[in-house]
């Protein structure tokens, strides 16, 4: 029998606790001691969830390559393989155990193989104790907020036999100065705060990033101008709750709208930003909005229902009357502005009127895209313990009856985007022909057209020529 209680265990009662503490801030920097570990071996890194953990993973990345090892796409080969995982719905996790089963055999080939799982579910008691009781195949187990540490667990796993289970429950100070390698060269997720405060009664996230903790102002200014130093073209500001940002400063009066001001200055061309939450979105980002040249024209402000009875029991400290009042403002600032959301169907107890206001909404807002949801139990938050009568049936039904106002809401937009010229940062080739460029336009929509490799990492005008649901087709104009 393995004694499980012998390690540093998560616990979802303690993270959800909220200290008065001032964050504090540290400056990262490696030990000598860990900088030729990696040298000669090489990691693999599989990304899950939202911007954040991509984010993490770069920085991860970061660290393994000051460590001296290499990054590899075979996981055959690899020496380290570290998993970043999103909690967020059960199938998310569903794909890791499966993933986890996957793994195994290269384990059997390889015992010195590292395998590591980190991100949102390491935060999860009960995921570390299945971990311990039936995946012998990991070897290593660390959090979100301990990330930092990693070349210090990897020197234990490589060094002793017993596996490393450090999670911190709560997180700690902010950690500035951590290496990255970005996985693009002119795109780049720049992170303004941490955690989530809200606690919506459905989500995991406040459980497992933390309390609200926002970058110093300077740190990420210093941060954008490196950016554009090195020709990037567009930066996404990162955040749970971005609009949340310096409400955790003491001594100035500087909130999200003031960031994306200063952030203005520095010649970026696009600035993006997620995610927004309607409750917390002030006049001064809305403005922002109107004023600054490089903030895209594109808002993603998750609504999550229609209804306000479900609302209130989700949490969310607003009413659709209120949601309304935002987009009225914000479409007032910036009249063209592109409009998506996220939104849960299902929610224990919504009945057939709170959906079909739902239905509504999404119609009267016009929603240019959505990401949709089956209300998904997760273990420790409130809402788990809500009585859920809904049969499965029914609750597929309503995300496919959702899915089809919310598509045509995507059609009618790509529409009218048709003999437009549009300026498009080009990604790269689109995945079915070369010889076909794919990037995004300034009001974030996906545009294909024809041009040579050399306008990747460009903005270029292109003349839209065709809708279609998810994308559109153009011409280049150059
Ligand atoms: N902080 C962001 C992102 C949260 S996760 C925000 O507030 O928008 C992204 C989306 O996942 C949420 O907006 C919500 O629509 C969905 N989601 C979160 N928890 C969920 C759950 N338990 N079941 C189903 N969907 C959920
Ligand atoms: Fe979750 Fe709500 Fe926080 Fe978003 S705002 S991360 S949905 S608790
Ligand atoms: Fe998933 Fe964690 Fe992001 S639960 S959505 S990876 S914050």
């Amino acid at each position: 029998m393995v004694d499980i209680d012998k390690y540093f265990k998560p616990d979802l009662s303690k993270a959800r606790k909220r200290t008065k503490e001032d964050t504090e801030y540290v400056s990262y920097e490696l030990d000598p001691k860990y900088q030729k570990i990696g040298i000669g071996k090489t990691y693999k890194i599989q990304t899950y969830g939202c911007q954040g953990n991509e984010a993490d993973s770069e920085t991860m990345a970061g660290i393994l390559n000051s460590m001296g090892y290499i990054s590899t796409d075979n996981e055959k080969e690899a020496d380290v393989i570290l998993i970043n995982t999103c909690a967020i719905r059960e199938n998310a996790e569903n794909r890791i155990w499966g993933e986890l089963g996957r793994l195994k055999p290269l384990k059997r080939k390889n015992p010195d193989l590292l395998l590591g799982l980190c991100g949102c579910m390491a935060q999860e008691e009960k995921v570390v104790n299945r971990i311990l009781e039936k995946y012998d195949q990991v070897d290593l187990v660390f959090g979100t907020h301990n990330i930092h540490m990693l070349p210090n667990y990897i020197m234990q796993a490589h060094f002793s036999k017993e596996r490393v289970i450090e999670v911190f429950s709560e997180e700690g100070s902010i950690v500035e100065n951590l290496p990255k390698v970005r996985e693009h060269k002119f795109k780049a997720w720049v992170n303004i705060m941490y955690g989530c405060d809200e606690f919506c009664t459905y989500c995991i996230v406040p459980y497992t990033r933390g309390k609200e903790r926002s970058r110093n102002k300077d740190e990420i200014i210093a941060e954008v101008k490196e950016l554009v130093q090195e020709g990037y073209q567009e930066i996404t500001l990162l955040g749970q709750n971005v609009n949340a940002y310096g409400k955790d400063f003491k001594d100035i009066d500087y909130t999200f709208g003031n960031l994306l001001m200063d952030l203005d200055k520095l010649g970026i061309p696009r600035i993006r930003f997620t995610t927004s939450h309607p409750r917390d979105i002030d006049m001064r980002t809305i403005e922002a909005f109107k004023i600054c040249k490089s903030v895209m024209p594109h808002l993603h402000l998750p609504v999550q229902s229609g209804s306000n009875s479900v609302l209130k029991k989700m949490n969310r400290h607003y009413t659709k009357e209120r949601y309304l009042e935002v987009i009225k403002a914000l479409k007032e600032a910036r009249p063209d502005i592109s409009l998506t959301t996220d939104l849960i169907v299902a929610f224990p107890s919504e009945t057939e009127e709170d959906f079909l206001q739902t239905l509504e909404l999404v119609k009267q807002v016009g929603f240019e895209g959505a990401y949709t949801f089956i209300f998904s139990k997760r273990a420790g938050t409130p809402a788990a313990s809500f009585e859920d009568v809904i049969p499965e049936t029914e609750k597929k039904e309503r995300l496919r009856r959702l899915n089809k106002v919310v598509n045509d809401g995507y059609l009618e937009s790509s529409t009218k985007y048709v003999g437009k010229i549009i300026k498009v940062l080009v990604d790269g080739v689109s995945k079915h022909d070369e010889n076909i460029l794919a990037g995004y336009s300034e009001h974030n929509k996906l545009v294909n057209f024809k041009g040579d490799k050399s306008l990747i990492g460009k903005i270029v005008d292109v003349k839209v020529t065709i809708a279609r649901t998810w994308f559109l087709i153009g011409e280049a104009l150059e």
